[in-house]
């Protein structure tokens, strides 16, 4: 089939690679010149892994493609798939006005028939909105369908290749069959529904997720109090199949480009409706709230933080990318500067991301794990890469000023610790101080 993907983010850059690795003649469109420049040249404008390959293999085999001329490209596809960013405004609506600019491109470039599929997360009711703008510019005829995009940052390539499921909203069965005959090598978990369902499924999806993260970091809060380990709780719980072990992972909270807008977006589509999401809004709370236990877990160590060096592993959301959107880090070392704290910090990926998206003045961006731990009076760790992992506590220990180490995100084991004198706090388990467990009950936070 042939394709258009518009925009070339982390969803439209690898879906539209995907697409092409599965035979499709695809062409990926973006605004932004300068992105556009390095695809032409084999290079990638993020981090996501798999993904370079698979464009360099797909550009050779010539059926993948880089423009800017979203004109030309939809005149040449039979399936148009919007992929442009909907961030938040300040009131926390999604920002429409990418998909809105979107369709009235594609209306006026319309020259026969074509599917125009929404992959971007949207509100319900905006795929209508879609239709609406593309009719005001042509009379071609085409078809509308929401296709969420469900993949996660980090094994974006894998997810779209192996998804759990596709859904497909749509209410035109010419649109309906060659959505699934596109789809269908992917997985045999095709869901057909109606357009505003399949909008409500990916917010719904995502509050879902949210709601485990914030609540089992409530459970952790008050294991901390209790002086039981929420990893061996959050355990227990997932033997049980209607809770599932995914997604109960205590730690600083969620940040990234998806959970804090869309937890905020359908907290905003409830209250248009006059519909009060308590629940979702709580959870919102939770999480903006858990990022700033490192901070009091910092002061309680070392009481006043004016003039502390303090080192940061980890400035992406998560693992295995590049992107900083929202990203606990920010509010931390923000509340750590306030303090008069002194930052170094490090992540493998992402420091220069962060650099660019923040206006933070003296942080030290460090070129490695030690330099940024290097006689530091404390180390926190708030990203949970691999790399990280494999380092020694003993060297850890030895390359600090003070033993003191924050993990935001569970990484090191008792085990690791029996043998160093670090004193650790982590997230809803014993506190250990020189590899011994503290008594309950633990921080009062
Ligand atoms: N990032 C994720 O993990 C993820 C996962 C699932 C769903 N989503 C959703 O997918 C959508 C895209 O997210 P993203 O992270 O890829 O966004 P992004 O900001 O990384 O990329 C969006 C791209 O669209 C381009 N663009 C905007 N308007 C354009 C236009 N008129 N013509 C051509 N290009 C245009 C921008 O230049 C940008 O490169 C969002 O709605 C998001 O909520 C994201």
């Amino acid at each position: 089939m042939k394709l258009t993907v518009i925009g070339t983010g982390y969803v439209g850059l690898v879906s539209g690679v995907c697409f092409a690795e599965l035979g499709n003649e695809v062409i990926c469109v973006d605004k932004i010149e300068q992105k556009i420049e390095l695809l032409n040249r084999g290079e990638v404008p993020i981090y996501e892994p798999e993904l370079q390959q698979l464009i360099v293999t797909n550009q050779a085999a010539g059926r993948l493609s880089f423009t800017t001329d979203l004109n030309e490209s939809v005149k040449s596809s039979d399936i148009i798939i919007i992929a442009v960013g909907t961030p938040s405004l300040p009131n926390g609506h999604a920002n429409l006005s990418y998909i809105e600019q979107a369709a009235k491109e594609i209306g006026r470039a319309m020259n026969s028939y074509k599917i125009i599929v929404t992959k971007s997360t949207v509100p319900v009711g905006t795929n209508e909105k879609v239709r609406e703008i593309i009719s005001e510019y042509t009379n071609e005829p085409f078809d509308i369908a929401s296709v969420p995009e469900f993949l996660r940052e980090g094994t974006a390539v894998y997810d779209t290749l192996n998804p759990d499921r596709i859904i497909i909203g749509t209410d035109s069965e010419r649109a309906e069959r060659q959505l699934v005959e596109l789809h269908k090598t992917l997985t045999s978990d095709i869901i057909v529904t109606d357009i505003r369902s399949a909008e409500m499924i990916k917010y719904a999806s995502n509050a879902f997720l949210a709601t485990k993260i914030s609540f089992i970091n409530e459970i952790a809060n008050i294991c901390e109090k209790v002086g039981a380990d929420v990893t061996k709780v959050a355990s227990g719980m997932g033997y049980d199949r209607r809770i599932g072990s995914s997604f109960l992972k205590a730690g600083i909270g969620y940040g990234g480009s998806c959970f804090p807008k869309d937890t905020q977006a359908l907290i905003q589509i409830a209250g248009q409706m006059d519909y009060d999401f308590k629940l979702l809004k709580s959870v919102v709370e939770v999480n903006r709230d858990q990022r700033f236990n490192v901070v009091r877990k910092l002061e309680t160590l070392l009481g006043n933080l004016s003039g502390a060096t303090i080192g940061i592993w980890g400035l992406a959301f998560k693992p295995e990318t590049d992107d900083v959107r929202d990203s606990p880090a920010f509010e931390i070392i923000a509340a750590l500067q306030e303090r008069g704290a002194r930052i170094r910090a490090y992540d493998p990926i992402a420091s220069d991301n962060f650099r660019k998206h923040s206006d933070f003045k003296q942080i030290v961006y460090c070129k490695d794990a030690k330099e940024a731990a290097w006689q530091a009076d404390a180390l926190c760790l708030l990203t949970e890469w691999k790399e990280f992992e494999r380092i020694s506590l003993t060297d850890i220990a030895q390359w600090l000023k003070s033993p003191y180490l924050i993990d935001g995100r569970n990484i090191y084991t008792e085990e690791q610790l029996a043998n160093t004198q670090l004193v650790y706090y982590s997230v809803g388990r014993p506190n250990m101080r020189g590899g011994i467990k503290e008594k309950a009950p633990s921080l009062a936070l």
